[in-house]
């Protein structure tokens, strides 16, 4: 079985790396991980081109322009990536019989809701970001239907790469050297998904589907339980001192979003309902504090330089 894999240096990337089985259905697994130095995905033609010549039977769209506030100003590029590239790399898989695997996010909902967002909501996008990302769903829905697979997740840290957990841990280091608080906001609310639970997901849905299970073309992944920005922050600074990761963690302050102007608009709530994919999958997740605590635990102080 051929995979193709885009944005394998982001954080989702080098998880389906780590978690790639030898064999799917007793048949071996060749992946082709693409950097961005092998596939600029703002070019649309090469996006075709590659998936022609490589011919996979799936591509794992994890690649994607996921900087949400520059994203505002950055709109040319941002649809590029996260709309056109989707388009072409389903263009190539349209005439062979290749599938997609379509990573996406909570932020194409408005955050309106007050109950967790089951696939089947409308989406209405608040910002550049999220619209692009629905339009990249669009897209492959366009040109494969069946043959594309939609996974929508959640405010996505890993045990590398650039996200809030290293941000964090940061802040946390600088704030208490300088005896200061760490002001956090705390009416967001959401999930926080580890990226080796939502890779595994990745690998299960490519298994169930070429083992002939019927899989809902669009599907919800995070962690479980529900956070704020303010929680995951406390708990990370938490987990951190009784891991010997700091030796000493800032106070943290929760902070209105009013407090805290950025370019995006971002979803007051965001939660994700998984539940369907638990059932198609035969999988559940983890706690979003245990899964942190299990990726904290793997983390060296090295990690923080
Ligand atoms: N991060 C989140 O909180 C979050 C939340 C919900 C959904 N998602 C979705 O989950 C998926 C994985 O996200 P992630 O957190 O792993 O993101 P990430 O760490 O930012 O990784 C994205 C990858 O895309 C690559 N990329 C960006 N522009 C490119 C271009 N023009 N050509 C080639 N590659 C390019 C990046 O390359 P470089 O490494 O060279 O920059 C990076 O490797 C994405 O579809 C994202 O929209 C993420």
């Amino acid at each position: 079985m051929r995979i193709l894999l885009t944005g394998s240096a982001g954080q989702l990337g080098q998880s389906i790396l780590a978690l790639k089985p030898n064999s799917i259905n007793h048949t071996q697994v060749e992946l082709f991980p693409l950097t961005r130095d092998e596939l600029d995905l703002a070019d649309a033609i090469a996006c075709q081109r590659i998936v022609e010549q490589i011919r996979p039977d799936w591509v794992i769209n994890a690649g994607a322009y996921t900087t949400v506030d520059k994203a505002e100003t950055e709109q040319d590029i941002t649809y590029k990536v996260n709309a056109l590239a989707p388009e072409a790399l389903a263009i190539g898989l349209r005439n062979y019989g290749g599938r997609i695997l379509q990573l996406s996010t909570d932020f194409v909902f408005d955050g309106e809701s007050n109950t967790p967002y089951l696939p089947e909501n409308p989406v209405a996008p608040l910002g550049v970001y999220g619209s692009t990302k629905a339009a990249g769903e669009d897209a492959v829905f366009k040109q494969l239907n069946e043959r594309a697979h939609v996974l929508r997740t959640s405010w996505v840290y890993g045990p590398a790469g650039k996200n809030f957990l290293f941000t964090m841990l940061k802040l946390h280091l600088l704030k208490s050297s300088l005896q200061e608080p760490l002001r956090v906001v705390s009416d967001q609310l959401g999930c926080p998904t580890n990226t080796l639970g939502l890779a595994n997901v990745c690998w299960k849905l490519i298994e169930r589907k070429s083992k002939g299970f019927e899989i809902a073309q669009i599907l919800h992944w995070s962690d479980s339980g529900i956070a704020s920005w303010y929680d995951f922050a406390v708990a990370i600074g938490e987990f951190a001192k009784d891991l010997g990761l700091i030796n000493n963690s800032a106070k943290v302050l929760p902070i209105k979003t009013a407090d805290y102007p950025t370019m995006a608009k971002r979803p007051r709530y965001s939660l994700l309902d998984s539940s369907a994919t638990c059932s198609a999958l035969g999988i559940e997740p983890e706690h979003w504090r245990k899964a942190l605590f299990s990726v904290m635990s793997d983390l060296k102080t090295s990690n923080l330089a």
